[in-house]
């Protein structure tokens, strides 16, 4: 299967913001979002609730690991992720910002889809809504085990070239960078204008030995690990959700759930901006979206006699226990 042709353009992304200067703009010309709904981008709300879903149980079980992102545009996952970032995690975004691509395929998406894309934009908008950026490798994804150490991630979300050979690299890659814990979030893994995802995505969970957890109508979420705890986990999760409906599905012998958003479902909470124009946080985020909360930084692990009893638990009980015998630990 080759990549030649060039890929037509995504679908335009989402978000009211102001056209991404180019390369050495001037700084007045740099984003300057006050809500996160500003940020241009491709990230929408089912995918918000999964990956606040899938960080939130990283948090609550104490899973160790940093997060990833390959392909980030002008930062709206990456805001989002980062948003999760626990102290002494490590947040590595990789993309090619304003950088040329080396293949004449990825070079032509790259015109067609992020013409007005820099580096400058992407960090404007993250500090934006963050005290410090992440660490930003400016190159192609083919590099990131250069920087990235093996089995030190517990999410990576794969969003960068769309084209077939890149992204089974990409998925390689992260295969090999994720813990056995860790989730990945694979996007466009069934949109027509990029056939080359599925192939990829659907290649490493038949040849490979990637586990799908459940998709959206944007992305694939799986695991190199036991797919069965967080898949269990998800399913009680959503059978109390409003704002999300969900099927059981099976592909290949596969199981898998399917999540997709209810009629007028809510955001869920979403960053909210460091510094809102003339007005608090709170308020400046208030207007299209529902009440949001400043990214909190989540809790430290717990250390002592409950953070071991959570570790050993985690290990080797099933979730639901695990959770009973925390919250009857803590009443003590
Ligand atoms: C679909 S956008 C990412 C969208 C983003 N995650 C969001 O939430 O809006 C894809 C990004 O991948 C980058 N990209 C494309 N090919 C790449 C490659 N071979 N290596 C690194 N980055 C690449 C582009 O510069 C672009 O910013």
């Amino acid at each position: 299967m080759t990549a030649t042709s060039a890929t037509p353009a995504q679908p335009s992304p989402s978000a009211a913001a102001t056209t991404p200067p180019a390369a050495g703009a001037p700084e007045d010309a740099l984003p300057r979002p006050t809500r996160f709904a500003d940020v241009k981008g491709w990230f929408f709300p089912a995918d918000q609730h999964l990956f606040a879903w899938f960080l939130d149980r990283q948090e609550r079980l104490g899973e160790p690991g940093d997060l990833l992102e390959l392909g980030s545009y002008l930062g709206k996952s990456a805001i989002f992720t980062g948003a999760r970032q626990r102290p002494g995690d490590r947040f590595t975004v990789c993309d090619l910002f304003d950088a040329p691509a080396e293949d004449a395929a990825n070079a032509r998406e790259m015109r067609a889809s992020y013409a007005t894309l820099s580096r400058r934009s992407f960090e404007a908008n993250y500090l934006a809504f963050h005290d410090a950026l992440p660490t930003v490798v400016q190159g192609l994804t083919s590099v990131i085990r250069d920087h990235v150490p093996d089995a030190s991630c517990r999410f990576a979300h794969i969003d960068a070239s769309h084209l077939y050979e890149h992204v089974r690299a990409d998925i390689e890659a992260v295969g090999a960078m994720l813990a056995p814990h860790g989730i990945v979030a694979l996007d466009d893994y069934r949109s027509e204008h990029c056939p080359g995802v599925a192939a990829a995505t659907w290649e490493a969970v038949l040849v490979g030995r990637l586990q799908p957890v459940c998709v959206s109508g944007n992305k694939f979420y799986g695991t190199w690990g036991d797919p069965r705890p967080v898949r269990a986990d998800l399913l009680e999760w959503l059978s109390g959700q409003q704002d999300l409906w969900f099927e059981e599905q099976s592909v290949a012998g596969h199981p898998l759930i399917r999540v997709k958003p209810r009629k007028g479902a809510a955001e869920p909470p979403q960053p909210a901006p460091r510094h809102a124009a003339g007005a608090s946080a709170a308020s400046a985020t208030s207007t299209s979206a529902p009440p949001t909360r400043r990214a909190a930084r989540p809790a430290p692990r717990p250390r002592g006699p409950l953070g071991a009893v959570r570790r050993v638990a985690v290990d080797l009980l099933p979730p639901i226990v695990t959770r009973a015998l925390l919250s009857a630990l803590r009443r003590r």
